[in-house]
């Protein structure tokens, strides 16, 4: 029997293939401090961002793998490919951030912060650590989306930094359900008002840390810039809510979570995917080295 032929009850398309391309970026050359097209605000949130996945993807995969025991097989697969899809994501976001590292930044604050929050986490039952990591995968996965459906996002940016996020964004679109499918999995025996009632809290908590603590992260940076004070504050709000808005521009999708119903797969993006995958930059790539399964 093959993965797809195997029954699911989740909406997951059937003929999704979750494939690690396991790709490198950014190798040979240094990056601009200020790789974002100059523009020290869009550098400072994006680096704030990528200063959270080494750390933050490591833990998506444990909670998700600590849940996988009776899942139907179609999603042990895609549990496997899923870990591997982050832990090549961890690789080069720790490669990315030690560049920024040699253009004179100080992640340290930022990583800290991350670590206390994940560690908080820990300290609950594991269905908590499930719960959060499903949440901030329909988080990363509705702010990939709106990342490769409009280009103005990383207009300017260094291409081979506008590159790894691109490839990022893709391969978070791909793998948008696993953690939902082992949550549904894991809570089957929840009463569905019960269910609702935590993954919304748990939602409304992420989604506060995620905006506070990536908008204090990128003042941070900003201030290592010798920006700071009302001018740092304006333009790091102007680039997440104003123009282009990545905040603003996914609040309908956020709010989805909430919907009767929902399921990352309501919504089948995986054009973009195909989008990215036809761009010069993925096929100008070195052919995708073999990727070893994760266990
Ligand atoms: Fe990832
Ligand atoms: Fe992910």
């Amino acid at each position: 029997m093959t993965a797809a032929s195997l029954p699911r009850s989740s909406v997951t398309p059937t003929d999704l293939s979750i494939t690690p391309r396991d790709r490198r970026f950014g190798r040979d050359e240094a990056t601009p401090r200020w790789w974002h097209g100059g523009n020290p605000y869009a550098s400072a949130l994006y680096n704030a961002l990528s200063a959270t996945f080494p750390e933050g993807e490591a833990f998506f995969v444990e909670s998700v793998r600590k849940h996988r025991d009776g899942v139907d097989p179609r999603l042990a697969g895609e549990i496997k490919a899923f870990t591997t899809q982050e832990v090549i994501h961890s690789r080069e976001h720790l490669a990315f951030n030690r560049r920024a590292a040699d253009a004179g930044y100080d992640l340290a604050k930022l990583e800290a912060k991350v670590h206390e929050r994940l560690e908080l986490t820990k300290t609950r039952p594991p269905i908590a650590s499930l719960a959060a990591t499903m949440a901030l995968e329909h988080f990363t996965a509705i702010l990939a989306h709106e990342l490769l459906a409009d280009p103005r996002h990383l207009a300017g940016a260094d291409p081979a930094t506008a590159d790894l996020w691109r490839w990022h964004a893709a391969e978070e679109i791909e793998h948008k359900g696993v953690a939902y499918d082992t949550w549904l999995h894991a809570t089957r025996h929840w009463p569905r008002a019960k269910r609702w009632k935590v993954k919304a809290k748990v939602m409304l908590f992420v989604t506060r840390n995620f905006i506070v603590d990536r908008t204090a992260g990128a003042l941070e940076l900003l201030r290592q810039d010798g920006i700071t004070g009302p001018r740092a504050v304006a333009g790091v709000l102007w680039h997440a809510w104003i123009n282009p808005g990545m905040f603003r521009k996914i609040f309908a999708a956020w709010a989805s979570f909430f919907g009767p119903g929902f399921h990352p797969w309501n919504e089948d993006d995986r054009a973009l995917i195909a989008h990215y995958e036809r761009s010069g930059e993925f096929i100008a790539a070195e052919p995708a080295r073999k990727v070893r399964s994760a266990s």
